[in-house]
């Protein structure tokens, strides 16, 4: 197995690729494990398999023209949803509170005198609220949604939340206490505060615009470590001068909202914990290894998670568009060749589908070349050992 990296990633992921190659320099691999290295432009090689991207965010990897030539994108939700909680939770304070404003000045200080007696007469200019009590608006509630949710729940807030695909396992995860809103609309209307927590796709870029701005309560503050496009820069300066937004932080900052006042920009630290770092590493690197040695998908990005225990003397994992009548063209040809099926699993994930299908004998190259063949399908591959 080759795989190569692309970033700098836990030194855990060594021990589950230890054996393999594994490194920075890998020429044609079979998967690739990659942070946020843009990979746009990358020159995919034919034997490519995989790519598993250690973290949630997969809009550096041109996810769909992958799905068109059978790579599977996996990433690893979850993986790092503590430490974005725990960044969340800090920037909430952070919103409440003029604590980075009280920092900054009190660094003006320096060497100027009877330090305390200033800080006693200054400090009434940096005076902020408590976050308990008041209504926090988490609109996307996946893994790191669920998490902050509960937590403001703990710290005395009223929470709200809005995601309309909700897992049932979230949906189960989530405090009683978390009021779930249908629609975006009410949780603008009602929240002190929002963190958003949703991916970044034609859909809800933007999501933040003049419009939404205008919707909002007096002075609520923003909240995003999703990505920055979510949000329009400059209808967000426009909110917070116009006071209508009461604080942006971003773990995304834009040159634009780099000082702009009750603009607080993060440097994209949300999963920067050793633990968080250890744990996308750990996680992607599995999966890396499921999949290209016995074709499991868990957590695909592109493909649908498909995975079952080893069977027959054959493995056929095929990618293929999701249309009709292709799975009893591709079990034509075993059975054509008088092969049993001693198990399969086919699962589709909007336009695009994968099949499991452990053969009780091995179907021959013919065999193979024809359901290559069948039209629809992307992509065969055969594990036998
Ligand atoms: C994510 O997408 O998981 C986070 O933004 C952190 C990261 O990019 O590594």
């Amino acid at each position: 197995m080759k795989i190569l990296k692309l970033n700098k990633i836990s030194p855990l992921a060594d021990e589950i690729f230890a054996g393999q190659e594994y490194s920075d320099t890998v020429e044609s691999p079979d998967g690739i494990m990659v942070r946020s290295a843009q990979m746009a432009d990358y020159p995919v090689n034919d034997n490519l398999l995989a790519v598993a991207r250690a973290g949630a965010g997969t809009n550096n990897i041109p996810s769909a023209k992958y799905a068109d030539m059978g790579i599977v994108v996996f990433n690893t939700p979850g993986a790092n949803a503590n430490a974005v909680k725990e960044l969340v939770l800090c920037e909430l304070f952070l919103g409440g509170r003029k604590i980075t404003d009280a920092i900054e000045w009190v660094k003006t200080l320096k060497g100027t005198g009877d330090i305390s007696k200033q800080v006693e007469k200054g400090k009434s200019k940096f005076a902020g609220g408590e976050i308990s009590g008041a209504t926090l608006g988490v609109i996307g509630l996946g893994a790191i949604g669920v998490l902050v949710a509960n937590a403001a729940v703990a710290l005395g807030m009223r929470v709200i939340g809005c995601d309309p695909y909700i897992s049932t396992a979230n949906a189960l995860a989530l405090s009683p206490s978390v009021k779930l809103i249908p629609s975006r609309e009410e949780v603008y209307k009602r929240a002190d505060f929002i963190t958003v927590h949703v991916p970044l796709t034609p859909d809800t870029k933007n999501m933040f615009n003049a419009e939404t701005f205008a919707k909002l309560k007096d002075g609520c503050v923003l909240i995003n470590n999703s990505r920055g496009e979510l949000v329009d820069t400059d209808a967000c300066i426009a909110a917070l001068e116009s006071g209508k937004l009461g604080r942006y932080i971003t773990d995304f900052p834009a040159d634009a909202m780099i000082g702009v006042p009750n603009c607080i920009c993060v440097p994209h630290l949300g999963a920067s914990t050793i633990e968080a770092e250890d744990n996308c590493a750990v996680m992607a690197a599995r999966q890396l290894v499921d999949y290209i040695e016995h074709g499991n998908i868990c957590h695909g990005v592109n493909y649908p998670d498909v995975s079952m225990a080893r069977s027959g003397a054959m493995r056929l994992c095929i990618h293929h568009k999701n249309v009709k009548e292709i799975l009893s063209k591709i079990l034509a040809i075993v059975a054509g060749e008088g092969i049993n099926v001693e198990n399969m699993q086919d699962a589709s994930k909007g336009e695009y589908a994968y099949l499991l299908l452990d053969a009780g004998l091995p179907v021959s190259d013919a065999g193979i070349e024809a359901i290559k063949q069948v039209p629809g399908v992307i992509r065969v591959r055969v594990i036998t050992d």
